[in-house]
């Protein structure tokens, strides 16, 4: 579908150069696993597409906190592209309102459309690939892998999660690991299980590296 191309297009213009955690094939996994979820689930699929498609367009701690940037970026585009105004809104609104961070402002009764992105946004930041994404992220802000005397942060504000330069074995405690417990749907949970269970035996083995007596 044109609309769907040219979607690509963009984002893989404006993620040129991302941050390897956030670049276009975190966008493409999600995207595909998006329309798995939706395969089960139903929800409108176009509405999907655009949304997982367009959701990390402008990620807020890659451009100075500006929050409002993605919203605009999207709504140009997709009134270019001359999209019915209610579908544009809905895109929008998910974009607007998925994000991990913001999960405790978000409304309540959200539209399946949404818990489908956020689930499949999860699901990516979980698991093998969740690992190799955080150490990229720690790495990026030269956060430490691990202090023994750091220990993790629970119930952080979201000024705080923002802020935080803990470590990135810490961010498994602080978000990771929680994420199972807060997927939507039924389809995402089953496919969370196995990868929940790879990050825990991952903190086994590294403590017991860690901790070594030779
Ligand atoms: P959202 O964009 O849904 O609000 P985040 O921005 O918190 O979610 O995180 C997206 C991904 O970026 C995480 O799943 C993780 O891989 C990485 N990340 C974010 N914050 C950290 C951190 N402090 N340490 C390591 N990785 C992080
Ligand atoms: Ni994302």
């Amino acid at each position: 579908m044109e609309l769907i191309s040219k979607t690509i297009d963009l984002v893989k213009e404006k993620l040129d150069g991302a941050e390897a955690g956030h670049d276009w094939f975190h966008i493409e996994r999600v995207w595909k696993l998006s329309l798995k979820i939706q395969e089960k689930e139903g929800g409108d699929k176009l509405i999907i597409e655009l949304a997982a498609l367009l959701h990390d367009i402008a990620d807020p701690k890659f451009h100075n906190g500006d929050e409002t940037l993605a919203s605009k970026i999207v709504n140009d585009f997709l009134t270019e592209q001359n999209l019915d105004p209610d579908i544009r809104e809905k895109v929008i609104f998910i974009i607007e309102n998925m994000s991990f961070k913001n999960r405790n402002d978000a409304p309540e009764n959200l539209p399946l459309e949404l818990k489908i992105v956020q689930d499949a946004d999860r699901l990516d930041a979980i698991g093998a690939i969740g690992i190799a994404r955080t150490f990229n992220f720690g790495g990026y802000k030269n956060n430490l892998i691990y202090h023994p005397d750091i220990s993790p942060k629970l119930n952080q504000t979201k000024e705080e999660y923002k802020k935080s330069n803990g470590t990135t074995i810490n961010h498994f405690y602080e978000k990771l690991l929680l994420l199972k417990d807060l997927l939507n749907t039924d389809t995402a949970k089953r496919i969370a299980e196995p990868r929940h269970q790879f990050m825990l035996q991952f903190l086994e083995e590294f403590y017991n590296e860690w901790n070594v007596n030779l």
